[in-house]
């Protein structure tokens, strides 16, 4: 990615010179890469990624190698690969999809790591990446208890919910998006911080009932089921204090009427504007808030971006780290088998086929469904 991704070394990054570093016998030649094919017009297709073998660079010194065993797939990678019409960096064609993986270092010229080390790192659809030391993160279970909460959206739940709407005990908290990666963690950060009900949306009735059924929402509704403020007015008659927007649209505009006095709302996410509209409108119904609420009812509308608190990532991790260990929270996750089928799962989230956060498992062993990834078969 162009100016603000993490910087993965490219095999045409250094020149061969007489002490250009080798590779270990251990390290493969090449490992495949998934790579932006072309720019997408609305929703991407899978025609828009390229599945490639790069060569692997050696580590210079200071560097890490990892295999790459788990990556998550973020429905905000879509804000990147163009036409959202948003101050953004975007994509170049042929640059490899960032994000958060999971792996284990296969080589190092750094004394901080050591070769079997479990490591996250940022640099994406990748079986091996080439990372400074510094861009990596050791794994560690006593802090989180499972591997796979490194790759979960845990500090924009948190800091959404802790340090942007001030969540109070007993609000009334509505979460948009309730059924993927952050909304699901954000309901269920708000039940266990205290709040009195929350409410999410999301867009089956299936994945209606998992929010009441599996995560612990007290009420949910099916977005796509008739106008969205008459079914939030259903659910919280006297008007709800937090809302946590991972959309925007028709629902912010409805969130926006009901949320009550010195209300808050934490503008996360913009899946209604990144994909496309995923239903109807009903006639008549509001797709932009009326800011005339924020006025009269002193609104506090506050945008995120995850990076501002990298500074409270331990205290979300730790506090986070304990309600895993306690059972809890839970971790939702779907796992697809093989980076081959990255660009077609990516499609599928985009498109509301997925709940919670969707994991690539880059060897291709079988899918896991539901629950928890069991990293170790
Ligand atoms: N501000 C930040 O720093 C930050 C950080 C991370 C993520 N985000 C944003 O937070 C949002 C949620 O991220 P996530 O990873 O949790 O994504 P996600 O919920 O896993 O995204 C996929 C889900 O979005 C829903 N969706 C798709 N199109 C929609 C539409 N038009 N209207 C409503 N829902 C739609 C679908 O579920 P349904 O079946 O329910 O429609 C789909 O399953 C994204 O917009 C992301 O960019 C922001």
């Amino acid at each position: 990615m162009s100016a603000s991704s993490p910087t993965a070394s490219s095999p045409t990054s250094s020149s061969p010179t007489s002490s250009t570093p080798t590779l270990p016998a251990s390290v493969p030649a090449s490992g495949r890469q998934v790579r932006l094919a072309a720019h997408p017009a609305g929703l991407p297709t899978p025609e828009d990624f390229r599945v490639e073998l790069a060569a692997v660079p050696a580590a210079r010194p200071g560097q890490v190698v990892v295999r790459t065993r788990l990556f998550a797939l973020d429905a905000a990678a879509r804000l990147f690969l163009g036409g959202v019409g948003l101050p953004l960096p975007r994509l170049a064609l042929g640059d490899v999809v960032p994000g958060a993986a999971l792996g284990e270092v296969v080589a190092s010229t750094d004394p901080g790591f050591a070769v079997g080390d479990e490591v996250c790192h940022q640099l994406g659809w990748r079986e091996f990446a080439v990372a400074d030391a510094a861009a990596l993160r050791r794994v560690d279970t006593t802090v989180l208890p499972s591997p796979t909460a490194y790759l979960a959206p845990l500090l924009t739940a948190w800091a959404g919910l802790v340090a942007v709407a001030e969540l109070r005990p007993g609000d009334t908290v509505f979460v948009s998006g309730a059924a993927g990666a952050v909304g699901g963690l954000a309901g269920q950060i708000a039940r266990l911080r205290g709040a009195g009900r929350v409410i999410g949306s999301a867009g089956s009735p299936a994945k209606v009932a998992h929010l009441t059924g599996t995560l612990g929402f007290d009420a949910a509704f099916d977005y796509r089921d008739g106008p969205v403020l008459e079914r939030l007015r259903a659910l919280a008659p006297d008007g709800i204090d937090v809302y946590f927007d991972t959309t925007g649209g028709a629902q912010l505009a409805a969130a926006v009427r009901l949320l009550r006095p010195h209300g808050r709302a934490v503008l996360c996410g913009l899946l209604d504007r990144q994909n496309g509209p995923r239903r109807a409108h009903a006639s008549g119904e509001e797709t932009t808030p009326d800011l005339g609420y924020a006025v009269t009812n002193r609104l506090t509308l506050r945008g995120l971006r995850t990076a501002d608190f990298a500074d409270r990532r331990a205290e979300a991790e730790q506090e986070i780290g304990r309600w895993l260990a306690a059972g809890r929270l839970r971790l939702d996750e779907t796992v697809v088998a093989g980076i081959e089928n990255a660009p077609r799962a990516f499609v599928d989230l985009l498109r509301g086929e997925f709940t919670g956060r969707v994991l690539v498992r880059v060897d291709g062993q079988p899918d896991h469904k539901t629950g928890l990834a069991p990293l170790d078969e």
